[in-house]
């Protein structure tokens, strides 16, 4: 009979289904070292989860940023380090410490390509370039966005993770993220819109392959000149 109770309020309360699942244990294993227990967060170590919701907890365990390496480092995209069950599971339990946002729906096809070019040069390629393939910023990368999917995008924007800048709902609404959404799946169509593509890997190659060139012509120009002052 009492089983019977506990295992009804379990169902009902899904606080306290997560509070004591496999998402508590696998936190305490891999997570409370650096975030404290019930997610409290421990200075120099890792910030407080609480409230942070399901929509941070999906980011950062399905990019594979978290559990991370060191508490100083920079989160990196690697393949999640837990099976779909233990990450539904870790996601359930952050998200019950807390009254935080769920995971978002974005709906590129309702946005707009052209408006979320517009966007995105304003808020976003500043950093990730306006191709959205990274770039370098002092003490950090941002990362090319050719991986990340639809949700990934619009949970970022909505985090800001490390050192990029998070957006409200009034800096940019969940209608124009869809059209930022759009564009950043229409940067990874190949086009080649002029210019001379050495086999699109990327700004930063692309213009040290630039600098290699106009710089040797450059030093070429330096020596001629000076053989000829000389004579
Ligand atoms: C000040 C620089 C900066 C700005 C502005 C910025 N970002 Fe970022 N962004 C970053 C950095 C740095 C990271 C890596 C975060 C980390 O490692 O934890 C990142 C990560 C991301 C990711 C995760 C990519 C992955 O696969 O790991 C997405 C998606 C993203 N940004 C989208 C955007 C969008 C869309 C905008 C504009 C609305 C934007 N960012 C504006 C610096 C910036
Ligand atoms: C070595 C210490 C460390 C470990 C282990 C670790 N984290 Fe983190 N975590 C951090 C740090 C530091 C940050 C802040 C990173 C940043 O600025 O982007 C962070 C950020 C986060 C965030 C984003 C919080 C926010 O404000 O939105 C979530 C969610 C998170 N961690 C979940 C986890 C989970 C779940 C685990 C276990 C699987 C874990 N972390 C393991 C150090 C750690």
């Amino acid at each position: 009979m009492r089983t019977a109770v506990i295992v009804l309020a379990l169902a009902f309360c899904p606080t306290a289904l997560a509070a004591a699942g496999p998402g508590y244990r696998l936190y305490a294993a891999n997570c409370s070292m650096c975030h404290g227990t019930a997610g409290a967060g421990i200075a120099d170590k890792g910030p407080s989860l609480r409230g942070v919701g399901a929509l941070s907890a999906d980011f950062y365990l399905r990019t594979g940023y978290m559990p991370l390496g060191h508490p100083g480092e920079q989160p990196k995209r690697s393949s999640p380090a837990f099976p779909p069950s233990e990450l539904d599971a870790l996601i359930a339990y952050v998200a019950s410490l807390g009254k935080g946002p769920p995971v978002p729906h974005p709906d590129p096809p309702r946005g707009s390509v052209a408006e979320g070019s517009t966007l995105f040069t304003e808020h976003c390629a500043g950093c990730h370039q306006i191709a959205a393939r990274g770039g370098y910023l002092p003490g950090a990368t941002a990362p090319p966005l050719d991986r990340a999917t639809a949700t990934q995008i619009a949970e970022a924007v909505r985090i800001g993770p490390y050192v990029m800048p998070s957006f409200s709902k009034r800096a940019i609404t969940n209608r124009q993220l869809d059209s930022i959404v759009a564009y950043v799946e229409y940067t990874r169509k190949p086009r080649n819109p002029g210019g001379w593509s050495i086999g699109r890997i990327g700004p930063i190659p692309e213009g040290m392959v630039a600098w290699l060139i106009a710089g040797t012509v450059l030093v070429a120009c330096c020596v001629l000149i000076g053989e000829r002052a000389r004579k």
